[in-house]
């Protein structure tokens, strides 16, 4: 067992982690500053949806093994590992802000006391674990008091716990022995599949490889698989778009791609581009750290542009169906999130565009199985309804902008519209064209 603090414990990925590390059998503090999420987790509520983290989080708390606080040195006295979890969003430039990591290792200067490791989940760019060192230094030396470790996350949101219990790999990046031992400590019980509460995705034939390398490799590993799988989203959304051009079908010619052994299935589903809090803004941040090198990233930039033309596109879609203006035209969202199974908003794509066509005095009324409260609470003006049957029923044009079941079951024929049939844009492919065509509905699938 090793005593476990997690800072920046209460948001999306600190709290899968914490939650994690506490279910191998780690005492675990989970450090905020955010009281009123902090108070939600006492009660075992968590403010992001994660399909099975509310049950776990109440076992966890009733068996002890996992702790709050929103103090910094409550959560590390005692710690013989601190994760740090803390945002690192991006700046205008696109390079990531690491206020609140510098912040946290400032405050770490003055409440390490003993041999701590500190771990640094927070996807930071290359030089940041020599700056968190740095900072250590001035009253700490670097393997008597401390090492920094860099140990990336890959978690998915909506897939997080199946990410944390049965990653695809563990990657660990440090010099120091001391340090790697004590990471081998923690992840001993995942690597031998061992878990104090009951977890019942953990594939016990499966070997979870774990990687050790140094701490730059690490973060750029981080880095590049973000990078990697943006460019394929973006690469497919090109192949989408020339195949609506020459009247190709999107599906079969992903069917025989992802066949290919070198290719792979996986990030091949052509939309509106990749949304959510990472893609995006490691991309960006990746490109800065390129720039900062004097290397020029002609691919990251151009994966980049790709995803700001794909939204565009589905954006004049809209306009071309609806002919000329859209002011008082219904359109209905499907899909607010930045993804399915998910009730995370931010960085959505679908607010994106509800935006703008809000700015050419379209109606939009939203639709989410997860996402409804907090899209209204980011954006007031934005109708929603959870009765998704009226939803469709009254709207000139309907974007379906993610691959929620609900809408792939929609029975576009036990409707009955009283009025004009709606024109529908099916951004994921994802609708029941025969049910559509039986309809009499005129559709439009992203790729054809
Ligand atoms: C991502 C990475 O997958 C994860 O490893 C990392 O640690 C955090 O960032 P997440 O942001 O939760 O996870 O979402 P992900 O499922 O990767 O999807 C990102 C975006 O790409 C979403 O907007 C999604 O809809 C889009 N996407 C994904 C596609 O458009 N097509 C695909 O084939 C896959």
């Amino acid at each position: 067992m090793v005593r476990i603090g997690v800072i920046g414990g209460a948001g999306y990925v600190g709290l899968v982690t914490g939650v994690g590390l506490a279910s191998l059998g780690h005492k675990t503090v989970l450090m905020d500053i955010d009281q009123s999420r902090l108070e939600m987790l006492r009660n075992a509520k968590s403010a992001n949806y994660e399909e099975g983290l509310e049950p776990l989080l109440a076992q966890l708390i009733q068996d002890d093994w996992i702790s709050f606080t929103a103090s910094q040195s409550e959560a590390v006295e005692d710690s013989e590992a601190v994760f740090i979890a803390v945002g690192t969003p991006s700046l205008d430039s696109g390079a990531a802000d690491l206020s609140a990591v510098i912040t946290v290792a400032e405050q770490l200067r003055d409440q390490i006391s003993g041999y701590t490791v500190i771990v640094v989940k927070s996807t930071v760019p290359v030089g940041t674990l020599d700056v968190i060192t740095d900072i250590l230094s001035r009253n700490l030396k670097e393997g008597v008091d401390f090492d920094v470790v860099s140990n990336p996350e890959f978690l998915r949101e909506a897939s997080g716990l199946v990410d944390f219990f049965a990653p695809s790999r563990v990657i660990v990046g440090s010099g120091s022995e001391k340090a790697r031992n004590i990471l081998r400590d923690i992840y001993a019980p995942l690597l031998a599949h061992r878990t104090v509460v009951e977890i019942d995705f953990i594939d016990s034939n499966r070997e979870i490889p774990y990687i050790e390398t140094d701490a730059v490799s690490a973060q750029l590993t981080k880095y590049a698989a973000n990078a990697f799988l943006a460019t394929r989203i973006s690469f497919i959304n090109e192949i989408a778009g020339l195949s609506e051009k020459v009247g190709g079908n999107i599906k079969d010619i992903i069917a025989g791609l992802e066949l290919d052994p070198r290719i792979g299935p996986g990030y091949l589903q052509p939309g509106i581009g990749f949304g959510g809090p990472c893609l995006d803004k490691d991309l960006r941040a990746l490109v800065q750290v390129a720039d900062d090198h004097s290397y020029e990233p002609v691919l990251f930039n151009g994966v980049l542009h790709r995803n700001k033309l794909q939204l565009r596109d589905v954006f004049n879609k809209i306009s071309y169906a609806l002919g000329p203006g859209l002011y008082q035209k219904r359109i209905a969202l499907l899909g607010l999130a930045f993804k399915e199974g998910t009730n995370d908003v931010r960085h959505s794509l679908s607010i994106k565009l509800f935006r703008e066509l809000r700015e050419q005095g379209a109606t939009v009324i939203g639709h989410d199985s997860l996402a409804m409260a907090e899209a209204t609470e980011l954006e007031p003006d934005l109708k929603v309804s959870s009765e998704l049957d009226s939803v469709l029923r009254g709207a000139d044009l309907v974007v379906v902008m993610n691959s929620d079941e609900l809408y792939r079951n929609i029975d576009w024929t036990e409707l009955g519209f009283s009025h004009e049939l709606p024109f529908v844009i099916d951004t994921r492919g994802v609708l029941d064209q025969n049910s559509l065509q039986k309809a009499g509905i005129k559709y439009q699938i992203l790729g054809g």
